[in-house]
């Protein structure tokens, strides 16, 4: 044991928001003998070892994403039993934003989580997971009438963004002669500094939601109430993505309450379900602390429950992580296509870019590296993409071993808004995508080719 690093064979658990370290069952990925080192940076669990996914690096051709099956559900189970623990009716929609490969969406269907969506692709992604309209949620500041047609039709809860959004569904059910579950996005004006200013939501300067400080969340509440066509079932408010803090939290869950008070004090109208949002954030960095989805619901569901005393039945808490849930299962391989030196920096080029990564230049995002070649570190180097831009760095100066030509080259918790943001910019193929399940690997998405790009366009002989 003396030659191994601690982590290396301890898995890290969260139980009642105290990690505990339990024994590693090494599966598929671990070392095929002892000398080898597992990194135990790799993700939470530390599962794979470099050869394992140099092997599959091999196997699959570069860039590749894979995921860790096994950690998907571990997160899932942290999430919902975290909750119930703390509240005896609980709901978790997963965003299915941060990535919605079939395999992943429809596993995590299987776990038993809802869906939460933001256009007819996502819903229609739902919908072929087996979800039904019943457990998916469609928001989005900007629906147009397609939209809202297919999601009365699918039955799906409409997720309203502002008084101009509910007449537009008011209109489109008179049209179409339907009715319509509905719910309404709060903007609570709650700042969070943990966070990246393109991912924090839920401040009165953002576009989302109906304001509380104005009062129109009480319009929209009155009108969706008068309404035949529409079954006012609940509030929500999603406040921001990475959050690393309580109490934008805290001060969001009592926000919501006061609001469902005043719709029963104001209307007499009791809403079934209060939808907290996603927004937990992972540990990214090394020494980065966890927020445990335990701790969440000890802070908040505390507030939901002593509210809500007074009424005839508890509301449903409803949670929609997304990052949560696949980030660190989620490792993006890439190759060392050359090495640069410099006087002033070291560059390692690799075979992928913000094309596949976009999270670093987006929001200035840290992503763990690991280079796959049993060296120790060395020299200060930044990650450079293969995109034809000067703002594609996937790191800024990390200390790494300086890696040859062929190295494999690892891009940790990248499995949240990783896959789902790339694009074919430059005209490169978009990666493959590869789930690790016990021992074995299976392909869930194959690379792109030059047919995939073409896929689209039509020659027009008369322009040409
Ligand atoms: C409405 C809504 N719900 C849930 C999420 C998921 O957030 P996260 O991945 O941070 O949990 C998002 C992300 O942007 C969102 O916009």
């Amino acid at each position: 044991m003396s030659k191994f690093n601690r982590r290396e064979f301890f898995q890290v658990s969260t139980i009642g928001g105290l990690a505990l370290s339990l024994p590693l069952n090494l599966k598929a990925g671990g070392p095929k003998n002892k000398k080898e080192k597992l990194d135990p940076y790799f993700s939470s669990v530390g599962r794979f070892s470099h050869s394992f996914l140099r092997k599959i690096a091999n196997k699959y051709g570069s860039p590749t994403y894979i995921y860790d099956w096994d950690l998907i559900k571990t997160r899932y189970l942290e999430f919902s039993d975290g909750f119930k623990k703390h509240y005896p009716k609980v709901k978790v929609h997963y965003a299915y934003k941060a990535n919605t490969n079939l395999n992943i969406v429809s596993y995590l269907t299987s776990l038993g989580a809802g869906a939460e969506c933001i256009s007819i692709g996502e819903m229609s992604f739902a919908l072929k997971a087996g979800q039904t309209g019943k457990n998916i949620i469609f928001t989005s500041n900007s629906k147009s009438e397609e939209e809202l047609g297919f999601a009365i039709k699918n039955n799906i809860l409409i997720n309203i963004d502002s008084l101009s959004g509910l007449e537009n569904l008011e209109k489109v059910l008179k049209k179409v002669k339907s009715k319509s579950r509905v719910c309404f996005r709060i903007n609570p004006d709650v700042e969070t500094s943990s966070t990246h200013k393109h991912i924090s939501t839920g401040h009165k300067f953002t576009k989302f939601g109906l304001m509380y400080l104005n009062g129109d969340i009480y319009k929209a509440a009155k009108r969706a109430i008068e309404n035949n066509l529409i079954s006012f079932e609940g509030i929500h408010s999603h406040i921001g993505s990475q959050i690393l803090e309580s109490k934008p939290f805290e001060k969001n869950a009592n926000i919501l309450c006061s609001i469902a008070l005043e719709i029963k004090r104001k209307f007499g109208h009791e809403i079934s379900f209060i939808n907290m949002g996603g927004g937990l954030g992972i540990p990214y960095r090394d020494n980065q602390a966890r927020f445990s989805p335990e701790r969440l619901a000890s802070i908040v569901c505390p507030i939901i429950k002593k509210s809500f005393s007074k009424f005839k039945n508890l509301p449903e808490v409803w949670l929609e992580p997304g990052r949560y849930l696949v980030a660190e299962a989620g490792v993006l391989l890439s190759r060392v296509n050359s090495v640069k030196m410099t006087d002033i920096t070291n560059f390692i080029n690799v075979d992928t870019g913000f094309n596949h990564l976009a999270r670093p230049i987006m929001y200035e995002a840290y992503h763990r590296v690991r280079i796959l070649n049993g060296k120790s570190k060395t020299k200060k180097f930044q990650v450079a993409g293969n995109i034809c831009e000067t703002g594609d760095m996937l790191t800024k100066d990390r200390l790494l071993p300086k890696p040859e030509v062929g190295d494999i080259l690892a891009l940790l918790d990248s499995g949240a808004y990783g896959f789902t943001m790339a694009s074919e910019y430059n005209s490169f193929y978009l990666p493959a995508e590869v789930a690790i399940k016990g021992k074995s690997d299976y392909l869930i998405r194959k690379r792109e080719d030059f047919d995939d790009l073409l896929r689209n366009q039509k020659i027009q002989k008369s322009l040409i």
